[in-house]
């Protein structure tokens, strides 16, 4: 399945302007994706939870072109301002995707972007600002060819298109949760799109929250391109491939059943093990802070104390994401807002929840 699609050209050149909005929302990885190939492929299947309150939403202008010529022609805007820089990457990206959709070359096309969070919250964007910009273009194909009326169809499309963007953004399009990446024994489980896992969790999870400890504001200090690279040579590659791979058969169990301890557990492994590779990575990272283990202390000692399920994971970044149910949310937004927020930068964090998935505004 590869979407090329040389139909999807506009006949008449007069057709009405428009628009198409989406909110599209970031997700957090339990079983992580590091390390690709090919053309955004991971190397070892990941599960995440769909986020709610960190989202982007886009619109998409479209009208016919003024100049013919066979460029893409895009501006770019986020928060209303143009954004020349970005809008260059957006574009390279649309100028692959026209043998999937040839009729963006036919356009003048006009990008709005904006975050729920602030710029500077420490919070990679990339999932939800590129799964919001393909369900934009999935909506553009289906409201000019009327081609993706079925909603598994669409979804699936939305979610290979976003891969192209950012692998992560491809597990954004789903409510919840979702998976992505070729795991043995999983139907439907595919490299080339995530898949939802609705169906296949407890009601737990579908209340469940993670708040997000900003330990720091900074940029990443090494882009997703450049620690998915460290893996084409890490000596622990081989081990941490087939450790995400039984990561994810004991993980889609424990959401089975709801078992949060196994949920959690799990999550604290591969958080851990994400940093450990960089840190064994050459050259090495270390992109945790000081802070983000005292929390982690602080998590644990909370944990053995009351007994509650509550559990942590990690971006490749220093933030600490935050997950517990809703059932002990009064007990455990007194810990954050007594003793976690102080050692965040300036006393910040962002609470959020397993969300219902992207929304066509
Ligand atoms: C640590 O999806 O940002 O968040 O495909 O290069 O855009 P690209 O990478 P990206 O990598 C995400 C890495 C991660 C784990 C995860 O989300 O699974």
């Amino acid at each position: 399945m590869d979407y090329i699609n040389p139909k999807l050209v506009l006949e008449t050149a007069d057709l009405e302007p428009g628009e198409i909005t989406w909110k599209s929302p970031s997700n957090l990885a339990i079983v992580k994706y590091w390390g690709k190939y090919g053309d955004q492929l991971p190397k070892n299947p990941s599960i995440s939870l769909t986020l709610e309150n960190a989202f982007t939403q886009t619109t998409l202008f479209y009208r016919p072109k003024e100049v013919p010529g066979p460029d893409i022609s895009l501006e770019f805007f986020f928060n209303e301002e143009p954004q020349p820089a970005f809008g260059e990457k957006v574009q390279k990206y649309l100028a692959r995707l026209v043998p999937i959709f040839p009729f963006l070359s036919q356009l003048d096309l006009e990008i709005h972007s904006q975050n729920s969070f602030p710029h500077s919250a420490g919070i990679a964007s990339s999932a939800s600002s590129m799964s919001a910009l393909a369900l934009c273009l999935c909506s553009l194909e289906d409201q000019l060819f009327q081609t993706l009326s079925e909603d598994e169809a669409f979804d699936q499309k939305a979610s290979f298109i976003a891969r192209l963007g950012s692998g992560s953004a491809c597990r954004s399009v789903y409510p919840y949760m979702a998976m992505w990446g070729q795991q043995s024994g999983v139907s439907g489980s595919s490299d080339l799109h995530a898949i939802p896992m609705e169906e296949n969790i407890h009601e737990v999870y579908k209340t469940l929250h993670d708040d997000i400890l900003i330990v720091s504001r900074k940029e990443k200090a090494v882009s997703s391109t450049t620690g998915h690279a460290l893996m084409d040579q890490h000596p622990f590659a081989e081990a941490r491939f087939n450790q995400a791979k039984q990561n994810t058969h004991f993980l889609m169990e424990a959401l089975t059943n709801g078992d949060l301890e196994t949920f959690g557990r799990i999550a604290e492994n591969e958080a851990l093990t994400l940093h450990a590779l960089m840190m064994a990575s050459n050259p090495g990272f270390f992109l945790i802070h000081p802070n983000t283990l005292t929390i982690i202390e602080k998590v644990r000692q909370f944990r053995e104390e009351t007994k509650h399920p509550v559990y942590f994971s990690l971006d490749a970044g220093p933030n600490l994401h935050l997950l517990y149910p809703e059932s002990i949310i009064h007990d455990v937004r007194f810990l954050v807002e007594t003793e976690l927020t102080p050692l965040c930068e300036d006393g910040y964090y962002l609470p959020d929840w397993a969300g219902e998935g992207p929304e066509q505004l």
